[in-house]
């Protein structure tokens, strides 16, 4: 017969593996935590809309690394709550901040784990925005020089990867100026480039304490309708010196991920972020949905789209799922 036999290849087991296309490995993951400024060092509060996620104290903050170590996982991400919050962010770049002492503490402990810090004010901020706010309006240009200042203190300490995600226009430019000028010339960035506004935030701001107290983040994070600026504001942080350009939430933009890998040659990293990991875990809990195999297709699908670096809260499962395979 003379018409297409895709089932050939697709037979036995041993046959679907050879031909498959798409791999993930635990080096292509990232893991992010929370870690809270605490006198309970082994403090570890689950966060109730991301069922496995914790608020963990420094000590709790070690051991759940280490968990993450041995699974494979060969990069974090760390967000910080501090212990206060004013409108100037403070704790974002005090060398004694939650986010220097961790960095400290795990590069110390863990040298060849890659601890990336995402640069943002909002959860050091009292009104939970990502600058500087006057008369309700979030300033970008004074916000530069808070967010250098806290992309600064994180290379001081140690961190091997800087993420600024708080989408003022400048930042990238604006810290990797300064961190050249203060001799961290070989830091790389990871920008949030393409961070759009989504409502998959929504479990992250629980869990990071930072809900924006009026307003929206809509004058600095990206219409969910755009793509064509998408593109722009990737260009605009490879311009300004971006070693990795992000695109963030993940599934629901796969299309912006292909387009930035077709037109850029710089590594590409998606961020499932948390809205995308309590949708899945909700309906794994409710029995609708098998969580590992959900969780594989997405991962592989992102990695399909054109991700070369995946940020997800199920990083340390898949790789323990990865091994329990080989
Ligand atoms: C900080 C920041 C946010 C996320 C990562 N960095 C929240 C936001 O912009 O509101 C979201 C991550 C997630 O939802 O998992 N600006």
């Amino acid at each position: 017969m003379n018409f297409h036999r895709g089932r050939r290849l697709r037979k036995t087991a041993s046959l679907r593996t050879t031909f498959r296309e798409t791999r993930i490995a635990p080096e292509n993951l990232v893991q992010p935590f929370f870690v809270v400024d605490s006198d309970d060092e082994g403090f570890e509060s689950p966060i109730d809309s991301m069922p496995g996620q914790f608020q963990l104290g420094l000590k709790s903050l070690e051991e759940q690394v280490s968990v993450a170590v041995d699974a494979g996982i060969t990069s974090i991400i760390l967000f910080g709550i501090p212990k206060l919050k004013d409108n100037i962010a403070s704790q974002a770049y005090a060398e004694n901040g939650i986010i220097q002492r961790a960095v400290r503490s795990l590069k110390s402990r863990f040298p060849d784990l890659i601890v990336i810090t995402d640069v943002c004010l909002c959860e050091y901020m009292d009104h939970g925005h990502c600058g500087i706010v006057k008369n309700n309006l979030v300033l970008n240009d004074p916000s530069l020089e808070i967010l250098g200042k806290t992309a600064l203190s994180h290379a001081r300490a140690g961190s091997d990867m800087v993420a600024p995600s708080d989408m003022m226009d400048g930042r990238v430019k604006h810290i990797r100026n300064l961190l050249d000028a203060e001799g961290y010339y070989e830091l790389p960035i990871m920008s949030y480039a393409v961070k759009y506004a989504s409502s998959f935030y929504g479990p992250f701001r629980e869990a990071a304490k930072s809900t924006p107290s009026f307003g929206d983040r809509k004058t600095y994070q990206m219409n969910p309708a755009n793509s064509r600026e998408a593109r722009r504001e990737a260009m605009a942080d490879i311009e300004e010196g971006a070693d990795i350009i992000m695109v963030k939430p993940a599934l629901p933009y796969l299309d912006i991920i292909r387009d930035l890998r077709q037109n850029f040659s710089l590594p590409v990293a998606a961020y499932q972020v948390s809205g995308e990991y309590s949708l899945i875990k909700a309906g794994a809990r409710l029995g609708h949905i098998d969580e590992k195999q959900m969780v594989m297709e997405t991962i592989t699908s992102i990695k399909r789209a054109g991700a070369d670096l995946i940020l997800t809260y199920f990083a340390r499962d898949i790789a323990l799922w990865l091994k329990q395979e080989e």
